[in-house]
Protein backbone atom coordinates (compact mmCIF):
# COMPACT_ATOMS: atom_id res chain seq x y z
CA UNK A 1 0.00 0.00 0.00
CA UNK A 2 2.53 2.16 0.99
CA UNK A 3 5.02 1.40 -1.50
CA UNK A 4 1.38 1.76 -4.49
CA UNK A 5 0.98 4.87 -3.31
CA UNK A 6 4.52 6.39 -3.27
CA UNK A 7 4.57 5.43 -7.01
CA UNK A 8 1.22 7.38 -7.44
CA UNK A 9 3.57 9.96 -6.29
CA UNK A 10 6.18 9.22 -8.59
CA UNK A 11 3.59 9.44 -10.86
CA UNK A 12 2.32 12.44 -10.73
CA UNK A 13 5.77 14.16 -10.19
CA UNK A 14 6.62 12.97 -13.47
CA UNK A 15 3.11 14.47 -14.91
CA UNK A 16 4.20 17.70 -13.82
CA UNK A 17 7.50 17.21 -15.45
CA UNK A 18 6.19 16.14 -18.48
CA UNK A 19 3.76 19.49 -18.36
CA UNK A 20 7.49 21.40 -18.12
CA UNK A 21 8.61 20.07 -21.50
CA UNK A 22 11.07 20.96 -22.63
CA UNK A 23 12.70 22.95 -21.01
CA UNK A 24 14.19 20.78 -18.54
CA UNK A 25 12.67 22.22 -15.48
CA UNK A 26 13.30 21.70 -11.32
CA UNK A 27 10.09 19.46 -11.14
CA UNK A 28 11.18 17.44 -13.53
CA UNK A 29 15.02 16.82 -11.71
CA UNK A 30 13.12 16.21 -8.83
CA UNK A 31 11.02 13.34 -10.19
CA UNK A 32 14.30 11.94 -11.42
CA UNK A 33 16.06 12.07 -8.40
CA UNK A 34 12.66 10.97 -6.64
CA UNK A 35 13.06 7.76 -8.88
CA UNK A 36 17.01 7.48 -8.39
CA UNK A 37 16.73 7.28 -4.52
CA UNK A 38 14.15 5.08 -4.45
CA UNK A 39 15.65 2.26 -6.19
CA UNK A 40 18.50 2.92 -6.67
CA UNK A 41 20.56 4.99 -4.17
CA UNK A 42 20.28 1.91 -1.47
CA UNK A 43 22.72 0.50 -3.30
CA UNK A 44 25.56 3.17 -4.61
CA UNK A 45 26.22 6.42 -3.11
CA UNK A 46 27.47 9.33 -5.85
CA UNK A 47 31.04 8.12 -5.33
CA UNK A 48 29.71 5.93 -8.44
CA UNK A 49 29.16 8.54 -10.58
CA UNK A 50 31.78 11.00 -9.69
CA UNK A 51 34.96 8.57 -9.98
CA UNK A 52 37.06 9.38 -12.61
CA UNK A 53 37.09 5.56 -14.13
CA UNK A 54 33.55 5.80 -14.30
CA UNK A 55 32.14 3.76 -16.92
CA UNK A 56 29.68 6.21 -18.80
CA UNK A 57 31.65 8.32 -21.44
CA UNK A 58 28.44 10.32 -23.09
CA UNK A 59 25.02 10.85 -22.87
CA UNK A 60 24.10 7.54 -24.55
CA UNK A 61 26.01 5.48 -22.28
CA UNK A 62 25.23 7.20 -19.10
CA UNK A 63 21.37 6.31 -20.66
CA UNK A 64 22.37 2.77 -21.53
CA UNK A 65 23.93 1.90 -18.01
CA UNK A 66 20.32 3.90 -16.36
CA UNK A 67 18.42 1.09 -18.30
CA UNK A 68 20.52 -1.72 -18.07
CA UNK A 69 20.28 -1.42 -14.18
CA UNK A 70 16.43 -0.75 -14.36
CA UNK A 71 16.52 -4.07 -16.23
CA UNK A 72 18.55 -5.49 -13.21
CA UNK A 73 16.26 -4.57 -10.46
CA UNK A 74 13.10 -5.99 -12.15
CA UNK A 75 12.37 -3.63 -15.20
CA UNK A 76 10.14 -0.99 -13.80
CA UNK A 77 10.71 1.89 -15.76
CA UNK A 78 8.89 3.42 -18.64
CA UNK A 79 11.16 4.94 -20.98
CA UNK A 80 9.38 7.91 -19.59
CA UNK A 81 11.28 8.23 -16.51
CA UNK A 82 14.57 6.32 -17.19
CA UNK A 83 15.25 9.72 -19.71
CA UNK A 84 13.97 11.80 -16.21
CA UNK A 85 16.46 9.92 -13.91
CA UNK A 86 19.34 10.01 -17.00
CA UNK A 87 18.41 13.98 -17.29
CA UNK A 88 18.75 13.64 -13.12
CA UNK A 89 22.00 12.42 -12.70
CA UNK A 90 23.56 13.97 -15.83
CA UNK A 91 22.61 17.54 -14.87
CA UNK A 92 23.76 17.02 -11.00
CA UNK A 93 27.24 14.93 -12.09
CA UNK A 94 27.90 14.41 -15.81
CA UNK A 95 27.06 17.39 -17.81
CA UNK A 96 27.02 15.58 -21.00
CA UNK A 97 25.26 17.38 -23.62
CA UNK A 98 22.04 16.09 -23.52
CA UNK A 99 20.24 14.83 -27.33
CA UNK A 100 17.02 16.67 -28.09
CA UNK A 101 15.32 13.73 -28.07
CA UNK A 102 15.87 13.58 -24.23
CA UNK A 103 15.82 17.00 -23.11
CA UNK A 104 14.36 19.30 -26.02
CA UNK A 105 10.95 18.67 -27.60
CA UNK A 106 7.47 18.65 -25.89
CA UNK A 107 6.87 15.21 -24.88
CA UNK A 108 3.29 13.70 -23.78
C1 LIG B 1 22.83 -4.39 -6.49
C2 LIG B 1 23.39 -3.06 -6.28
C3 LIG B 1 23.05 -1.98 -7.29
C4 LIG B 1 21.79 -1.54 -7.62
C5 LIG B 1 20.43 -1.99 -7.10
C6 LIG B 1 22.01 -0.48 -8.60
N1 LIG B 1 23.34 -0.31 -8.84
FE1 LIG B 1 24.16 0.97 -10.19
N2 LIG B 1 26.03 0.24 -9.80
C7 LIG B 1 26.32 -0.72 -8.83
C8 LIG B 1 27.75 -0.96 -8.84
C9 LIG B 1 28.49 -1.93 -7.91
C10 LIG B 1 28.30 -0.12 -9.84
C11 LIG B 1 29.77 0.00 -10.23
C12 LIG B 1 30.21 -1.15 -11.09
C13 LIG B 1 29.91 -0.93 -12.52
O1 LIG B 1 30.36 0.08 -13.09
O2 LIG B 1 29.23 -1.79 -13.12
C14 LIG B 1 27.18 0.60 -10.44
C15 LIG B 1 27.30 1.53 -11.47
C16 LIG B 1 26.24 2.28 -11.99
C17 LIG B 1 26.40 3.25 -13.05
C18 LIG B 1 27.66 3.61 -13.78
C19 LIG B 1 28.39 4.74 -13.08
C20 LIG B 1 29.59 5.20 -13.90
O3 LIG B 1 29.43 6.18 -14.67
O4 LIG B 1 30.64 4.59 -13.78
C21 LIG B 1 25.17 3.80 -13.25
C22 LIG B 1 24.78 4.89 -14.25
C23 LIG B 1 24.26 3.15 -12.33
N3 LIG B 1 24.95 2.22 -11.58
C24 LIG B 1 22.92 3.43 -12.26
C25 LIG B 1 22.02 2.71 -11.49
C26 LIG B 1 20.59 2.93 -11.50
C27 LIG B 1 19.86 3.98 -12.35
C28 LIG B 1 20.04 2.04 -10.62
C29 LIG B 1 18.55 1.85 -10.29
C30 LIG B 1 17.70 1.35 -11.36
C31 LIG B 1 21.13 1.25 -10.07
N4 LIG B 1 22.30 1.71 -10.62
C32 LIG B 1 20.97 0.24 -9.14
C33 LIG B 1 25.40 -1.32 -7.99
C34 LIG B 1 24.01 -1.21 -8.05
Amino acid sequence: MIEWMRAAGLAAALALAALAAPVASAADAEAGRALYETRCGGCHDRSVHERTARAAKSFAQLRAAIARWDRHAGALWRKEEIDAVTRYLNERYYRFPCPDDVCGSARG
